[in-house]
């Protein structure tokens, strides 16, 4: 099979290396569902000292997501969260080499609005922008604001999200858009100021379509579990649907990091965490996600795994630990980066910066070119 090549963005992937991300807590409670967890109000200062230190660690991207509803609950979970792509141009301006990713819903802004943004953001950061583009999965997100398409199922709504992107990436280059869609049309359509070069795109689409979506049209892809096994899996096949369509792309997955001064007392934090469950949160997400009511409150296999308290996969241990098995998922997975999440950002990301990532670094090089460091 012919090989593919990543398209380079100064990040260690170009070249073999693994890129380590920071998925930023823009939205209050970050990604536990706990009573117990460590106070984060997902306000832009939190961030803003999140930003610095993981800059200050050397991950390679800060990435925020974008969210109009929350969960409620005891705890309040993600209901209030402060706007994607403007939170990523204040930290843009405070930082200077790691990249910086917003996320827009296709379904919530027009493309020839979304081009102007992402062509703002890469400006204000020197050209390490990047877009997650993500369709809208959650009808109670948009249908509050009237921005719930009723008769757009959920494949159409990567139809709508083929649309726009191609639209997108085409007022990125293009001098004039002509462009006659089902969901967009642009007339003579041009957009100024043009990105330094594309900017990043990644997605995280799951399903079928939302992957092939991905293959056809991202740089990188976030690839769901925690399970290296199936990662390895899922990756070769993102790889191999890539390649298909003549394509290279970059695969990720997420993980939630518990540190401890030993393995015995990262375990123990996890733990007090579970023990601080929000139920109440738990079923305001499961609502979000389509659960009909009469199953709200019902166990299944959806609430077994929720009641972890973790939102997103999750390992504990001491910093070496740490190291030991994320060497070990990647050695197993063989993605291409991990975007990660932790309970307390401002204690742990000098942990991670000191302790951890330049083991995985020595473990798996990937020098970045300065001809494409922005
Ligand atoms: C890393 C990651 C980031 C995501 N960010 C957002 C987001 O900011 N806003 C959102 O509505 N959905 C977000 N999602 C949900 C996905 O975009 C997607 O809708 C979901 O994984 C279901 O896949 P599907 O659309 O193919 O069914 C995210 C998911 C992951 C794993």
């Amino acid at each position: 099979m012919t090989q593919f090549t990543p398209t380079p963005y100064g990040i260690p992937s170009d070249n073999g290396g693994k890129d380590f991300g920071v998925f930023m807590p823009i939205a209050n409670g970050g990604w536990i569902l706990s009573e117990n967890k460590p106070e984060i109000d997902g306000s832009y200062a939190y961030n803003r000292q999140a930003a610095l230190l993981a800059e200050e660690a050397g991950v390679d991207f800060i990435m925020a997501m974008a969210k109009y509803r929350g969960y409620g609950g005891k705890t309040h979970q993600w209901d209030s969260s402060i706007d994607s792509v403007v939170a990523m141009a204040g930290l843009a301006e405070v930082t200077s080499k790691v990249k910086v990713w917003a996320t827009i819903h296709t379904i919530l802004q027009n493309p020839g609005v979304a081009a102007k943004m992402i062509a703002t953001l890469d400006q204000i950061s020197n050209g390490r922008a990047g877009l997650n583009v993500v369709t809208g999965s959650y009808r109670g997100e948009f249908a509050q604001m009237g921005a719930w398409p009723e008769d757009v199922d959920h494949d159409q709504r990567y139809d709508l999200a083929y649309e726009w992107i191609r639209a997108v990436k085409a007022l990125w280059s293009e001098d004039s858009v002509t462009q006659n869609g089902t969901y967009f049309q642009l007339d003579d359509c041009e957009s100024w100021p043009k990105p330094k070069k594309k900017p990043f795109t990644v997605c995280a689409g799951t399903s079928a379509k939302g992957m092939r979506f991905s293959s056809n049209e991202m740089d990188a892809i976030f690839l769901s579990g925690g399970d290296p096994k199936k990662l390895a899996e899922a990756s070769a096949a993102a790889k191999a649907d890539a390649a298909e369509l003549e394509r290279y792309i970059r695969t990720y997955s997420m993980m939630t990091i518990v540190f401890g001064k030993t393995d015995a007392e990262a375990e123990a934090t996890a733990q007090h965490f579970r023990e601080g469950f929000d139920e109440e949160a738990l079923h305001g997400m499961m609502r979000a996600y389509g659960f009909l009511d009469d199953e709200i409150g019902k166990e299944n296999d959806f609430t077994k795994k929720a009641r972890s308290s973790f939102m997103a996969p999750h390992i504990t241990g001491s910093p070496q630990t740490i190291v030991e098995k994320l060497t070990e998922l990647f050695a197993t997975a063989d993605t291409d980066g991990l975007m990660l999440i932790f309970p307390d950002y401002i204690k742990s990301l000098p942990i991670f910066g000191q302790e951890v990532l330049p083991a995985l670094r020595e473990a798996f090089p990937g020098k970045v070119p300065a001809s494409v460091d922005a």
